[in-house]
């Protein structure tokens, strides 16, 4: 036999010299849920080790992350439901929690990037991402448009260095992008969740923030999972209205979404590891049928080998303290 790939797995050295993907701290970011109140932690029964937390603590949180070297979190604020109606108007509130959140962890945490989330979804008594006709149940793109901007623009004055449009209404990139550069925001960044699939893998994050929908799906807006030439026809949108990021979400079942934007892009390629993966993984470890830690590092490693330059994971933390 002239040719034995055994050759190269032979020893630890090796296998560490011809290694292809290697994932680090500077990959990761932490999404993490903020509540009112102090000293509040609340966990989130279907994402064992994840909690809504009070700014106090989500302060706290974002030091011992930044310890461990994780660079950027992405921040989720689940509103109570008095606060929540059809325009999600608390989104704009300049002094609503998510504002206060923001503003917060940059002042104790300057160097830490922060990511913050555009859509109506935790604002919204319908639990949409954009306004519902009431009449027909029809979710309005272009009168979202509007409060989206509307939004980002609240974000970027407390201090969000990444803005990230979740809601898929079309057209919004390049809304947002001129309402920020008209407003003097012209380094603010927008990570765009370009191709957003409608995916049943949400239903932890869903339980967390309370914004499951009260009617219908959202499959008018997110994308159907049986396609990904739509998801090339988003990402030409996303890069012709200015994104800076693009991101593929969720992320496990949709490696080869990744790979297929990472040949149709030049611009760094997002992946969020949404929920329901992480809940997964966390149930078959606490049953003793996989071993979680194990399955966490060839899970977040395989997004790099698919194309992902950074990882949007509720396993930040653990897998910061296992790298470092
Ligand atoms: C909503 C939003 C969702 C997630 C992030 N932003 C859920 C949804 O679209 O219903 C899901 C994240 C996760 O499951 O971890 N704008």
């Amino acid at each position: 036999m002239q040719i034995r790939p055994r050759r190269n797995r032979l020893t630890p050295a090796l296998r560490d010299l011809v290694r292809e993907n290697i994932l680090t701290t500077n990959d990761l970011v932490a999404p993490l849920f903020v509540i009112e109140g102090k000293d509040e932690l609340v966990p989130v029964a279907s994402m064992p080790g994840q909690y809504r937390m009070s700014i106090d603590l989500l302060v706290e949180k974002t030091k011992s992350l930044q310890k461990l070297g994780v660079r950027c979190v992405s921040l989720f604020p689940a509103i109570e439901d008095s606060l929540k109606d059809p325009k999600g108007s608390e989104g704009l509130n300049p002094d609503g929690l998510f504002q206060r959140a923001i503003k917060e962890v940059k002042n104790a945490c300057p160097d830490m990037l922060v990511m913050t989330d555009v859509a109506l979804d935790p604002y919204s008594s319908d639990g949409h991402d954009g306004i519902v006709n009431p009449q027909t149940g029809e979710i309005l793109n272009d009168e979202t448009l509007e409060i989206l901007a509307k939004m980002a623009l609240n974000q970027a004055k407390a201090g969000s260095d990444i803005i990230g449009p979740s809601d898929m209404m079309d057209g919004r990139v390049g809304y947002i992008r001129k309402a920020l550069d008209e407003n003097g925001f012209k380094n603010t960044a927008i990570m765009s969740y370009t191709a957003k699939y409608c995916s049943a893998f949400y239903g932890p994050f869903r339980d967390a923030l309370d914004s499951a929908p009260k009617s219908g799906d959202k499959k008018t807006y997110q994308m159907d999972f049986s396609n990904i030439r739509e998801a090339i026809r988003e990402t030409q949108l996303d890069e012709a209205e200015g994104a800076d990021i693009l991101m593929v979400k969720p992320g496990l079942p949709y490696l080869d979404v990744i790979r297929a934007m990472r040949e149709n892009t030049t611009l760094p390629i997002a992946v969020y590891n949404v929920s329901g993966e992480y809940a997964m993984v966390k149930a078959a470890d606490e049953k003793g049928w996989i071993n979680g830690e194990a399955v966490m590092m060839e899970m977040l490693t395989s997004f790099k080998r698919a194309g992902a330059d950074m990882i949007l994971t509720y396993f930040a933390e653990d897998a910061a303290r296992l790298l470092s």
